[in-house]
């Protein structure tokens, strides 16, 4: 007998409110699903379609928090570029996904935004803005949920995560289905040292660091960085991203994605934080030739000019957006790296072609208010 007819009456037909997918592992072959109970009515299995029209079962397993359990199935040996349909235990519900491509044959879109779920008004616009766009992926870049903002209403992390999560899967679950997966960078708002067990439960990691590449076939990297919150950016981090560079110079498309700033376009240029950056990781960006550099926390839009030994130099790295994909914003100084600005929330959106990547700057109305080109690098 099926779980739930075991449970109250209102439990009976609980729609799944937190439901999101993200990626831990390679993005062309596997898929991280997870969502929350709190009566374990749907127990740990999932169903997935394959391409070829049949129905496998896939078991997970949960953690509990307070209240809710955090279900989590990690699906592995998918077939890359492929769209598949799966279900949660015996929920009637339809859900799709998409693999990654391993190849770019095809142009990719995907998302890149900040400062999220600050103010929620906002938040929701942009998101529906993002959702238009249908990317086939996103990736939150730090200070997602506000978590850990000292606002009195905010009573938990955990109940401000749940806010968060059930807006996610309100507004990112496109008419016929489809979630979108998303890869994470949390920012100071997200992770505190008596918060990090509950960000390693809530979200998958490969281990427990926040810190690593990922790769999608051979035409894109991602560093994705931490700005000194659960690890400092000197030391192992910085060595390591010297190796993981070092080793992945053949790809044509390599960004790094970060929260804070090492070229901030509101807060103090000489603050900790972006000197760290700008001492340790950005001479191994010019060094090892990456494409360009996502950074946020600032709430105003910021396109700097190519930037190398801390100068404008053609040569050099261009460092892009500044957060705000639901933040209140504030105002972009008049400095000497930034070619653009402006007071406004953005999210970037990335457009990877072969011969070329576009990456777009939209504001919550879907208004273009930047537009850059870069060429792939070519070994
Ligand atoms: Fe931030």
């Amino acid at each position: 007998m099926w779980r739930c007819l075991l449970l109250l009456p209102w439990v009976l037909c609980a729609e799944i409110s937190v439901l999101y997918l993200s990626w831990y592992d390679d993005p062309t072959t596997t898929m991280t699903v997870q969502w929350h109970t709190i009566a374990d009515e749907y127990g740990d299995e999932i169903s997935i379609q394959y391409p070829n029209g049949e129905w496998l079962s896939w078991q997970g397993e949960h953690v509990q928090v307070a209240a809710f359990l955090i279900h989590k199935v990690s699906l592995v040996d998918l077939e890359p570029d492929t769209e598949y349909s799966f279900r949660i235990g015996h929920d009637p519900q339809i859900y799709r996904f998409s693999t990654a491509p391993k190849t770019l044959e095809d142009p990719l879109r995907f998302v890149v935004g900040g400062d999220i779920y600050d103010n929620i008004k906002l938040f929701r616009r942009m998101s529906q803005t993002v959702l238009e766009h249908n990317p086939r992926f996103i990736v939150l870049s730090g200070d997602i949920a506000f978590s850990l903002s000292p606002h009195p209403f905010r009573t938990s992390a955990m109940k401000r995560w749940i806010s968060f999560l059930k807006d996610w899967k309100h507004l990112m679950i496109s008419k016929n289905g489809t979630v979108i997966p998303f890869l994470m960078i949390p920012g100071p708002h997200d992770i505190a040292p008596d918060h990090y067990e509950l960000f390693f439960s809530l979200f998958a990691f490969p281990k427990k660091q926040l810190y690593r590449t990922v790769n999608f076939g051979n035409y894109l990297t991602l560093f994705l960085l931490d700005t000194g919150n659960f690890q400092p950016i000197e030391g192992c981090q910085t060595l390591w991203l010297e190796k993981e560079l070092s080793s992945h110079t053949h790809v044509p498309y390599s960004f790094a994605v970060y929260h804070e700033s090492a070229y901030p376009s509101h807060g103090p240029y000489y603050d900790i934080i972006p000197k760290k950056i700008r001492t340790y990781w950005a001479p191994l960006f010019e060094k090892y030739r990456l494409i360009a550099a996502f950074e946020h926390h600032n709430h105003a839009f910021k396109r700097t000019y190519p930037i190398k030994a801390n100068q404008i130099d053609p040569d050099g790295i261009v460092y892009i957006s500044n957060g705000g994909w639901g933040s209140n914003y504030h105002t972009a100084k008049d400095l000497w790296y930034l070619e653009k600005k402006q007071r406004k929330g953005s999210v970037l959106l990335v457009e990877l072609h072969p011969q070329k990547a576009l990456v777009e700057t939209i504001d919550l109305l879907n208004q273009s208010m930047d537009q850059v080109t870069f060429y792939p690098i070519k070994k």
